[in-house]
Order: C-alpha cells, then structure tokens, then sequence
C-alpha cells in the first residue's frame, strides 16, 4: 500500500505543533520525551493496554468524497409532516455569513462581555423578537428544544406552586391531548422523578381541581386545529393555577399572541425561522413570561447595562449561572444552550422584518387555505374548523394506505395518525408543490382536482384570536432588508466579538479546540440538513449509518458497550446518564435507592441533574489538592448504603488532575450498592490513554462540542451523548415516534429521536479524520501543551493542583488569590488579557479567585507563547502595584479593558501611558491588538434593573451625546 504523504494527514493540520516545538516543549517541562510525560501524568492502574479499535485516519479529501457517498443515501423528499419542524428557506447572507463562518460559530459562551457584545446583541435581538411574537416581557436566550422547553416551564411552575396555598400539595399537571408527541414523552419524563402527576385530556372541557398547579396547551393544536382558550384560562386563573403555551412562532405573526390571552409562559421552537431541519437539530426553542418569573426563568438571558463610562454594554444577567449558585437547589440544569441557532433565527426576523415576517406566515396561511379548499371539493373532510398551516384530513385507513404509496413514489412526506393525515405547508411551498399535493389526494378520491385554484384573502383564523398588535416594532427590525447592509450588520456585529479566529480562547473545562472546515461543511449539505426528524428510517439509511458508525467509536473510545445519541448537552446528558440509572435501581425493585455522592468540586450541573432525576444530594468533601477525601467518601457512601443510587465524578477532576484513587472511589461506590456516573467533560485529557470503562465507571458522557469538536457557537449547539455498560444499555431513552434506545427503554429526553443529529456529522468527521493514532496524539498533545504552560507560568503564578509527579493534565488553575492584598483580583487578570489580545481562561471555577486555562492540541508553540508572555507581562503588572511604581485601584489592571474610545479621547487622566494601556507587548502591533468594544461592564447595575429586550434607539444615542 502506499504510503500517505505527510501533508495529506489531518492530524497534522489539528495538532498544532511540530516535532521541533515538541522537542523544545518537552525539554521545558524537564522530561526526555512525550510518553515520559504521559507516563508521570494518566495512572498507570488506569491506562489502555490496547491501541483503540478505531479505523484508521482518511485525508480530508477522502473523507468528503466517502461522505458524498453516505449522504446519497439519505433521501429528500419534500416533508409536510410538522409536528414542529418545518421546511425552510435559510438566507443565504446568513448561511454564509454565520452559519459558515468561523467569525460567529467559534465564539464561546459570552461570560466575557467586553469581548462579545456582538453575539450579546444578536442575542437581545431574539429574546426581543420571542418576546414581541409571544406578548410576554421577558424572553431567554435560548433553551434546547420545544419539549425541553414545555419541561422546563413545568418544572419552574412547579416550583412556585406552593404559593398559592401552605396546606395544599399541588402536584398535578394537565396536558391538552393536542400537544406534540414527543413533547408529550419528555413532560412523562421530567414529571416522574419530581412527583409530579400529569393528566391528559381535552382542554376545553378541562376543569380546574385542587390539586392542579399548571396546564399546557398547544397553539396552534398538534393536529393544525386552531382554538380559543379563554375560557379555559379563566378557569385555571380563578384557581391561581399557571398556563403555559407551546406555540408556533410563525402563526404567532397572525394569531393573537398567548401572552395576550393569559398565558403565563410561551414556548416553542424558532426553527422555521430560516434553521434547517437537519434531522432533528440543532435549533433554538424559545422559552418567554411574565416579569414576575424573571429571576427564576431557565437558561440564559442577556440584559442591558452600562460600562464604566456610563454607555451601554450588554451582559448575560444573574440568573444565567443559576445552576452554578444555586447547584441542587436549581429548578434547572440547562447550561449550554442554543446560541448560534438562536442568532440565525434573531436575523431571519432582522433580515425579513415584519413585514416580512408577516407576509411569509401570510403565504403559508394562504397556501393552506387553498389545498383547503381543493380537498374540500374532492370530497375530503377537513377536520379543523379554523388552522393556520395544517389540515387534518379524515381518512379511513384504505384511503390512508393508498395515500402513503403514492405519496412516497411523489416523494413526499406526509404525517399519518390512525384516522387522518397531516399536512403542514411551510414557507418553501411553491405552486407546483401545492399542485402535486392536489394531485396526490386526487389520485384517490372519485372527483377530479380543480384545473385553476384561486387564493383567497380570508383567514381561516377566528376573529377574536387575529392578531392586533403590532411586533418587530425596534429599529432593528426594521433596517437591514438589503443584502449588502444585512452583510454589513452582521459583520458589524461579529467585529465586537473575539472568537477563535483572533487567538486561542484558553478556556479550562471547554476545550475549544480547531472546529475543522472539513467537519463543518457537511453539515450544510442538503443530504443532511433538509431531513425531517420523523421522516421514515427507509429514506434516513446515510444518517443511520453514521449514527452506528459513531456510537461504535465513543463506545470503543469510553470503554463501554452502548450509546444514546439522544441528549443534546452536557448537561442533558448527566440527566439521561442519571435516569438510566434511576430505571436500573427501579428494575432490580430498589425504588428508595436515590441519594447522589457529589464531590465539592463538581460542575454546578451535576447536582442540579440529580435533583431532576428525583436524588438527594450528599456532598463529598475535596482535600487542599482538589481531590476527592477518599475517607470522607466512604463514610458517606457506608452511612447511606441501603440508599445509594450514585456517585458522580468528573475525571480527570474539575481541578486538572488525574486522581490516582479513582478505582477505589469507584469501588467503594460499587460496593455499597451505587453506580458511578462520569462527567465526560474532560475527556480530552483521556482518549486512547484510559477511559471511563477503564476506572470502573457505568456511565459517561460526552461533551461532543468540546473534545469532538463541535464548535461552541457563543452558548451552543452542543451534544452530551451517553456511554453505557450492559447493566445501563437496557434503559437508554427510547423515543415516541421514531424507534430507539434500550431494551426497556425510558421515556425520551429530547425532542428528536437523535438529538442535533446534522452535527454529530462534525464529531463523526473528528474520529474518521484523525483515525486510531490520531484521536490519542490529540489527547497526548493536550497534556503536553498544558503542562508547557504550567512549566513557563509556575516562577509567576502558583498552580494549585498537580498529580503525583507534579503533573497537570490538560488543564491547569492558578491560584490569583495571593494579588487580594494589592486589590487585584482574578477578573481583573481576566479583562486585562483583553487588552493583550485574548479572551480569558475560566474564571474563578471550580476555585473563586483562580483562572483555569486549557490550551487544546490544536494551539501552535508561538500562541502557547505569546499566552505566557501576556501573563508575565500582567504579573510585572501588578509587581509594579506592590512597589508602589503603579496606583492601587487605579492602574492597568483595575481600568481594563480599555477601549479605542478611551485611548483615543483628547482627555487622558490615568497615571500611565495610553501605550501601556493599549499596547504593552511588541506583538499587538503585529495585527494582533484586537480592541474591546465597550469598557469593563457593570453587571450589578444590569441585575438592579433588569432589561432583556432591545432598549430604544435613543439609550444608544445619549450615551454617544
Ligand atoms: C465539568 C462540566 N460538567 C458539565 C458541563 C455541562 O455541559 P453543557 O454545557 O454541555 O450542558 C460542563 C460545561 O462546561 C462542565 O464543564
């Protein structure tokens, strides 16, 4: 066989140092060579005996034409099946421009403000848009999908049930049987581990009990039908009880919006809005309510402030790290979102305006309207009196089955329930669609189709329930309809934000490593990008290859025998790891197992999981190197052995470090009856060297949007597959409409049967490309760029944790907190490195007043450098304070970032140069300076009063007077 040239490996192009910066590394770190450093660094009791059963690398090259391969035999048909997801026109200045463009889908989570006031805005933009569309006042910025959506309204509901009345136990749930299958199956989910009773019925008969704390209606119904819930909502408000909406956002520009007839939360999916279907995702679901919900709704939500020059500045608001604070008491897990694909949706609403917005659900409406009618006089009955986009067709079952075939040799895809059939028109319907659709019904029916259709003005839609207000009112909305200021918007916008293309973004615990074009290209494809979630598995068999292609990967790389693809964070998947194990313990008739051992150090999500999959919380103490008190430990998990459902850990642990009593910790877990749950998040310190399966763990996850390579998009999309043994497989979430999961599969966790299934072509790319040998450099090189830093930092700045050979992993913290005394804190280190060219590392977790930084594979020496000489240069910075040469509290440090506007201004009075302010390395001027957009942000002053939709345009314009 030939052999490769070296220039054809990807791995070449991921890692991000040559073997002479190796060299030079390694000789730094004080060892011979690299296996030396793993060998000090992963355990030996833990570390793989066998090269990974992975296939080996393909070029970039060859993977694309294999892949043409695969997606050929997906098949596109057009697809009227609904159930919230819609075919829709994507514009192209926002395929191009964000979509596929590293600019905007390498930024991270905007923790950093300064640095991302682009993706901040664009962010306002759509809770702005969801706000207007739904007539509710606050809006987040995003959550994972309707269902989980409609789940998270249940459960922050729940949570304030106990208001109405002391005495009562509200625990009952009502669900209008037109609510979508699959939202259906994760509320049964979600409800049974918290106690909470869900009834089912018809929810214009519904009548309020005592016990009821909320209800949820579909709006418009699954089924198309379009109804008035007023009285409803009288009955439910006479009683206190709270009412939520799961609505169409595209019907919501022609119905009147539920937050004007009493709903107490909105939800829904803003997929339609210009997102691909992408065979489940990802898109952004919307989440909006009332002011009096602000301070305890889900995810993350961008409010309005001012910057310490008095101009405003946008940040994410308090509640965006709920579950860090509030840990197990935190009604909600969520931590990544859907940020990019709510940026999409935000300038699908910029781009169209409302008008636009307007004329589009129009379109839709009208199309309806006509294949109404047409059926109508083809003898069909049409169930639903008033609809926006979807018939409901009574059909006998002959009548369904002939319909299907011809619908499938059409290639057309439509919704079939035992006596009907859905068609839900969309914004890309033409015509010839209309007439195809027709036709097809035609085939079958006695009388012949009409040979002209009129389209007809009037609205299917009652008149009490047409929309009146006005939305998209903001200029915003109202500025950029051309593509050349649309290109130009959002380029303004992208400009604000620092993202991978700039520098490494050193970020501990979030791995942002290369997110390679080769990987993303595919997911644009209209072979992948154009499937409905619920369309036939016979026109999915690319899709289903990759997936089981895929899971046999992450099941070899996590040394475990089966995999959900399913759960669409982190997060997401701690909850279904959790669930399964909770089912197990149900199976072997151990229902009270349900106490969850988690270590002090854990990510604020792990204790927030638990509680959701129905555990109590026992903390475990971590000693001064960041390790789990193995005595401790066992103390807990013998005190509470008849009870113990799990231990979660995260390995290496939240401080950076291989812990070498991991197998025991997981043994005396195992050995008072508890199963071990591995936080994946740092399995970039992992592949190919040891695995979940190989310390013992049950089950894993895998953050997909950090070591395989989904890029972070500012906040999302992401993955959180899960790995399993054979005792968990049985219990792997299972879904309602499409067939999937376990033997004794759960109940779903997320809308799509396989989650963002379009990008976990992204992680399949990762492993295909980089092959047996590459995925295992990728971890070797994490650890060694790591423990370089460690080895050109440590003279500067304590490094708190270390294994047993004064190793990190491929993390590491350091400790700021020594600088308290001169009134320089870890944020101040943090908005400093702006003003040197880099976004900050993790700030002050798992340890306040510290910086945790992970440099990736995929960062170059001269970067991993130029990082050093930036926080040498700040710790002269902030000696200078200690000898008195620079002020306290007012100094580079305390003052930064700085600005163009600040530097620029005739007026200067700080006590040091603007140079020193600026451009305090000969590098920045090397086309590396990238300049803040707004000075440090107030955030106090933001959560006073909190603002979450855009301000007026005059808020910008008296700042700038
Ligand atoms: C250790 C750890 N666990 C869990 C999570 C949650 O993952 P996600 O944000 O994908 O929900 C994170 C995210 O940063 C993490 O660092």
């Amino acid at each position: 066989m030939t052999k490769l040239s070296v220039f054809d490996q990807f791995v070449n192009r991921h890692i991000g140092t040559n073997n002479e910066d190796q060299d030079a590394m390694l000789q730094a770190i004080g060892v011979k060579s690299l296996e030396e450093l793993i060998d000090q660094t992963v355990p030996k009791n833990i570390r793989s005996k066998k090269a990974l059963r992975i296939p080996a690398a393909m070029t970039e090259f060859a993977f694309l034409k294999e892949l043409e391969q695969t997606a050929a035999k997906n098949k596109v048909f057009r697809t009227y099946i609904g159930q919230g997801y819609h075919q829709t026109i994507t514009p192209s200045v926002l395929s191009r421009n964000i979509f596929q463009n590293p600019g905007w889908y390498t930024q991270y989570t905007p923790y950093q403000a300064e640095i991302a006031q682009g993706r901040l805005e664009a962010l306002l933009n759509f809770q702005t848009m969801v706000s207007d569309l739904t007539g509710l006042p606050i809006a987040n910025a995003s959550l994972l999908d309707e269902g989980t959506a409609a789940a998270e309204a249940m459960a922050m509901f729940f949570a304030q049930r106990n208001k109405r009345s002391k005495e009562n136990e509200f625990n009952e749930f009502f669900v209008s049987n037109k609510v979508l299958t699959a939202t259906l199956d994760i509320l049964h989910t979600r409800a049974e581990p918290l106690g909470i009773r869900i009834t089912v019925g018809d929810a214009q008969k519904f009548n309020m009990n005592d016990k009821t704390f909320a209800v949820l209606l579909q709006y418009p119904g699954e089924d198309g039908a379009v109804e008035e819930y007023s009285k409803l909502v009288k009955r439910v408000k006479d009683k206190d009880g709270f009412v939520i909406a799961a609505a169409d956002i595209l019907s919501l520009a022609l119905l009147t919006p539920p937050g004007e007839w009493g709903a107490d939360a909105v939800v829904g999916n803003t997929q339609r809005f210009g997102v691909p279907m992408g065979y489940g995702g990802p898109h952004a679901a919307y989440f909006a309510t009332k002011a009096d919900f602000k301070r305890i709704i889900p995810g993350r939500i961008i409010g309005v402030s001012v910057d310490i020059h008095e101009r405003p500045a946008l940040r994410m608001a308090l509640q965006t790290r709920e579950q860090h604070i509030r840990r197990e008491k935190a009604t909600s897990n969520i931590c990544t979102a859907q940020a990019l694909l709510a940026i999409m949706a935000s300038m699908y609403a910029v781009y169209h305006g409302p008008k636009g917005i307007r004329a589009i659900a129009e379109r839709t409406h009208q199309y309806a309207q006509v294949l109404n009618k047409e059926l109508a006089n083809l003898g069909f009955i049409q169930k639903n009196k008033h609809f926006f986009d979807t018939l409901c067709i009574a059909t006998t079952s002959e009548q369904k089955q002939k319909i299907k075939v011809a619908a499938t040799k059409a290639n057309i895809n439509l919704f079939y329930t035992k006596d009907s059939i859905r068609v839900s028109l969309d914004e890309t319907v033409s015509d010839n669609d209309l007439t195809d659709l027709i036709t097809l019904f035609a085939s079958i029916s006695k009388k012949k189709a009409s040979a002209k259709w009129s389209v007809s003005k009037r609205h299917s839609v009652p008149n009490s329930l047409k929309r009146q207000t006005e939305f998209l009112t903001h200029p915003v909305f109202n500025s950029y309809h051309t593509e050349t200021k649309m290109m130009r918007y959002i380029k303004r916008l992208e400009n604000r934000d620092l993202s991978l293309t700039h520098a490494m973004i050193p970020l501990g615990s979030c791995t942002m490593k290369l997110n390679a074009a080769t990987q993303l290209i595919p997911v644009s494809w209209p072979a992948f990008a154009n499937i409905h979630p619920f369309a036939p598995l016979s026109q999915t068999k690319g899709y289903q290859q990759i997936f089981k292609e895929l899971e046999e990967y992450l099941c070899e790389i996590t040394g475990f025998t089966a995999c959900s693809l399913q759960p669409n964070s982190g997060a997401q998947g701690e909850y279904t790891g959790l669930m399964a194990i909770r089912a197990y313990h149900h199976n072997r008739k151990e229902k009270h197992r349900d106490i969850a051992l988690i270590p002090s150090s854990a990510h604020g999500t792990n204790p927030a999981s638990a509680v959701m999959a129905g555990m109590k919380v026992v903390v475990v103490k971590c000693d001064d190197e960041g390790n789990i008190v193995v005595a401790d430990l066992k103390e807990k998990a013998e005190a509470h052995q008849d009870n113990l459902a799990a231990l979660m850990v995260t390995y290496p642990s939240t401080h950076g470090v291989f812990e070498t009593a991991i197998k025991e910790i997981c043994s005396i877990t195992h050995k008072n009856g508890g199963l071990v749950y591995m936080d994946g998040a740092n399995m970039n310190a992992q592949v190919g060297l040891t695995s979940p399966g190989a310390i013992d763990a049950d089950v894993c996850h895998l953050n997909l949007h950090k070591t395989f390579s989904i890029p972070h998009g500012g906040g999302g999309p992401g993955m959180g597959p899960i790995c399993v043994n054979d005792k968990l497989a049985p219990f792997l979430p299972g879904h309602r409409l499409v067939k999937t999961g376990g033997k004794n599969a759960t109940t779903a966790v997320s809308s799509a049967p396989w989650g963002s299934a379009s990008i976990l072509l992204i992680s399949y790319a990762y492993v295909k490309m980089l092959g047996q040998q590459g995925v295992t450099d990728a971890t070797k090189y994490a650890i060694l760029n790591a423990n370089y830093i460690k080895a050109e930092l440590a003279d500067d700045f304590p490094v708190l944790y270390t294994g047993e050979h004064d190793r990190v992993a491929h993390e590491l913290i350091l400790d700021l907190r020594q600088f308290k005394a001169l009134h320089v804190s870890a944020e101040d280190v943090a908005k400093r490195l702006i003003d040197y060219g880099f976004h900050a590392p993790t700030l002050s977790f798992p340890v306040a007043g510290t910086v945790m930084i992970e440099p990736t594979e995929s960062e170059s020496k001269d970067e991993l450098d130029r990082f050093c000489d930036a926080m040498k240069s700040i710790r002269k910075e902030i000696d200078e304070i200690a000898t008195g040469d620079a002020e306290e509290n007012n100094n580079v440090l305390t003052n930064s970032p700085h600005t163009v506007n600040l530097i620029t201004s005739d007026e200067w009075n700080l006590p040091y140069s603007r140079e020193k302010a600026a451009y305090p390395l000969p590098y920045l001027r090397e086309g590396f300076k990238f300049w803040p957009y707004v000075g440090r942000v107030n955030n106090a002053h933001g959560d006073r009063t909190l603002i979450c939709t855009c301000p007026p345009i005059e808020a910008y314009e008296e700042a700038t007077e």
